[in-house]
């Protein structure tokens, strides 16, 4: 790639993630407005989180993946979607609020459903119980940070108790630092495992993977 995409690769990357300014509407609005290339732009800025998704979930079911149901949450065009279906994964369903996103990820046929939804709004469409494991890969810090509890207490009612949760972040949001809202974060997640809900089984660090970025692949277990 020239050296002028590149940057310009970079710089868009940056935008799409936004900062403490960017309201979620917006993010999403520059997700959609970039969806066309939003593959080509993750190809050059080393986007694993993906990757790093994938490799972790199938660590957690090394047979039967195809039984495996799995709800890729922030779905984006789906590139999680292509690394699980290469590990043996082929039921997936996606949940994204970015129509245009869901758009792109539909020509590459590797969902089931498509929820035009976003996490942290109102509840799921979605029944008790339903799924194996729920992918969370990349899902813009912007956004993440500011998830309310109740995210993630319907991320346990719609998993199977036993399930997992499989989510990828950057390590300041997931495993240390961060702002008031990455700690407030970390707490609420705490507190659901305090509560008996889920229990943190794995945290693994990446560093320096995306534009410089420490990762963190994070996974925990549904119990009720
Ligand atoms: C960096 S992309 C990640 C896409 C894909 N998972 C990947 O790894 O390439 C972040 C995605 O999060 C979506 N998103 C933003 N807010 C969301 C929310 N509240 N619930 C679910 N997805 C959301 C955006 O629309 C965008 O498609």
């Amino acid at each position: 790639m020239a050296q002028k995409d590149s940057e310009e690769a970079v710089s868009t990357a940056y935008y799409l993630m936004g900062d403490e300014e960017t309201s979620r509407d917006e993010i999403i609005d520059r997700f959609s407005q970039n969806s066309q290339r939003y593959d080509k732009i993750m190809e050059a800025v080393n986007h694993m989180s993906p990757t790093l998704t994938a490799q972790t979930t199938a660590e957690l079911f090394p047979s039967n993946r195809k039984d495996v149901y799995i709800l890729d949450v922030a779905a984006g065009t789906g590139l999680c979607a292509e690394k699980l279906y290469s590990h043996g994964f082929q039921k997936m369903d996606a949940l994204e609020p970015s129509n245009r996103m869901l758009d792109e990820a539909m020509k590459k046929g590797l969902y089931g459903r498509y929820f035009i939804e976003a996490l942290g709004e109102s509840a799921l469409n979605i029944a008790n119980d339903t799924y194996d494991a729920v992918t969370i890969s990349a899902m813009s810090s912007m956004v993440l940070i500011k998830l309310p509890k109740e995210a993630f207490e319907e991320l346990i009612r719609i998993v199977k108790p036993g399930g997992f949760v499989i989510n990828t972040a950057f390590s300041n949001v997931l495993s240390d630092g961060g702002d008031a809202n990455a700690v407030l974060l970390r707490e609420n997640m705490k507190t659901l495992e305090d509560q008996g809900k889920w229990k943190h089984v794995e945290l693994k660090h990446f560093p320096h993977v995306v534009l410089g970025n420490n990762m963190s692949v994070s996974v925990h277990k549904v119990l009720t």
